[in-house]
């Protein structure tokens, strides 16, 4: 029986040892318009951009600050998923490319996922506690966001 468990922990090692070669690419680029940027296409208070900087630019942008554990498998496979899939829905730094519909119901979305803590991921602030926002920051944040929200129905009008 003690020879089957260490043969089997023996196969769990090889395997945890196999997978630690598979290291997708990471996401970290400096090849990108920086005019499409969030805050070169609105005049975020560095505050606000600093809040979301630390809790959503390491899934909504082009550049994730890695952790050394982000590189363990197969916790890595997940960190790639949740940012490349967090990427299609909003990207920071493509903001400007979306269409003014689409920029406004980001913005409304963003507001929304804050307001009822969806995001950051609970898996994410699990590991990264800075990325919690306190409800001060969530307010500043949501209350910026109706600012430009009701200026921009202003112009409409
Ligand atoms: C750990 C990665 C991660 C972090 C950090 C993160 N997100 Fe996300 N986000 C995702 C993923 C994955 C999706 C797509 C799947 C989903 O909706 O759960 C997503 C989707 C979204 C969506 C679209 C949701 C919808 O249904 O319309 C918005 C808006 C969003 N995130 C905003 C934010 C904001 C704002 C922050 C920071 C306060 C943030 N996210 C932080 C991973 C993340």
């Amino acid at each position: 029986m003690k020879r089957k468990l260490k043969k089997i922990a023996l196969v769990f090692f090889l395997v945890f040892v196999a997978i630690q070669f598979y290291q997708p690419k990471q996401n970290i680029s400096n090849s990108f318009d920086i005019g499409k940027n969030f805050a070169n296409n609105y005049n975020v208070p560095p505050s606000v951009l600093n809040s979301l900087q630390i809790a959503c630019y390491d899934c909504h942008s082009n550049n994730t600050k890695y952790l050394w554990y982000d590189y363990i498998q197969p916790a890595r496979i997940f960190v790639e998923t949740h940012i490349s899939d967090g990427k299609k829905e909003l990207n920071f730094n493509e903001f400007g490319s979306y269409s003014n519909r689409k920029q406004q119901s980001e913005l409304e979305a963003i507001s929304k996922q804050i307001k009822s803590g969806d995001m950051p991921l609970s898996s994410y602030t699990l590991l990264h506690h800075d990325a919690i926002l306190n409800e001060a920051q969530k307010q500043e944040i949501i209350t910026w966001i109706n600012s430009i929200n009701e200026n921009n129905s202003l112009s409409e009008n």
